[in-house]
């Protein structure tokens, strides 16, 4: 298996460094603009294979997409990360032009590709992937709420004393502060998260998931890259192992939730082929409501870049 992660800053190249490390393709093509800095990331990155024990290589390109050639999945990572006091939304216009030209070279040379989008404004640029991607939306999705829900679940698994490993949770919606954590759909090893929680803590959580990215932003300066690297791998491996995981995953709706021409996060099967099932929820009328919210605030950043489409 090839996989090609583009960008080789902070996020690309911690998901590169976890798909080498744990062994999840053979061959990772790490690819970024700025000369020989590819380069270097994955060379650093495979002298750590005789120390951690494993065979795959990566390899770094300055911006030669051939060496990309006939990659089964491409991690999209380019553009700018948010400063503090940005919104991800702030970053439309400079990442959408670097969003169209990746994604014009990742098909050029893989028209076959399985794409997985982690430029900001996520489901924004994940449609931007789609429209110049023009293949099967099955094929073209965002890295989101696999992010999201780590970081709801790793706030829990701190208030409750527990292992991560026991907290499930679904949130759905945009890569924003709309995000809509589902309490409902939030177990810990099989019991509802309200029997171990009182519901004003619960909602504290809540609210700081959904503000989680920008939490980091300003302890750092510059937005995360362990989680959302190692998120990004995660839905690499369900793809090329085939596992059918179930995440949620920013897709192209048409009609599921009552939505559609839209990205928006959802619960989905991840194999071999991509999005191979979105999953509906009965949602209730609360968390209906909260959804749309979220699809309303997605949908007008969407508008933006199609209007900055239409004038190019
Ligand atoms: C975050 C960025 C990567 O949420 O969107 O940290």
């Amino acid at each position: 298996m090839k996989v090609t992660v583009v960008g080789a800053g902070n996020v690309g190249a911690t998901c590169a460094d976890v798909l080498a490390s744990r062994e999840i393709a053979n061959e990772i093509i790490l690819l970024d603009i700025k000369e020989g800095f590819a380069e270097g990331k994955a060379l650093d990155i495979w002298q750590t294979a005789p120390i951690n024990l494993y065979d795959s290589r990566t390899i770094g390109s300055t911006n030669d997409y051939a060496m990309t050639k006939d990659s089964d999945v491409v991690v999209i990572t380019s553009g700018l990360p948010r400063k503090p006091g940005m919104s991800r939304d702030d970053l439309i216009a400079t990442n959408a032009g670097i969003v169209k030209t990746v994604t014009e070279n990742v098909i050029k040379y893989s028209p076959n590709a399985i794409i997985v989008v982690v430029s900001n404004p996520l489901d924004v640029m994940t449609y931007c992937a789609y429209l110049n991607a023009k293949t099967d939306s099955k094929k073209v999705f965002g890295m989101a709420g696999v992010l999201d829900t780590a970081r709801y679940r790793a706030f829990l698994a701190t208030e409750l004393n527990v292992s991560p490993k026991d907290i499930q949770a679904v949130l759905m919606g945009g890569h924003g502060d709309t995000m809509v954590p589902l309490p409902r759909y939030t177990t810990v090893a099989g019991i509802p998260v309200t029997e171990l929680i009182s519901e004003e803590k619960l909602n504290e959580i809540i609210e700081r998931t959904k503000f989680g990215g920008g939490e980091i932003v300003k302890l750092l300066g510059t937005s995360a890259w362990y989680a959302p690297g190692a998120a990004a791998a995660q839905m690499v491996e369900a793809i090329v192992r085939d596992q059918k995981r179930i995440f949620p995953v920013c897709a192209w709706l048409t009609g599921e939730y009552g939505l559609k021409d839209i990205y928006l996060g959802v619960p989905v099967v991840l194999g071999k082929h991509g999005i191979e099932r979105i999953i509906e929820l009965d949602l209730n009328d609360a968390e209906k409501a909260l959804l749309s919210e979220s699809a309303e605030a997605v949908k007008s950043v969407m508008d933006v870049l199609d209007n900055m489409n239409a004038t190019a």
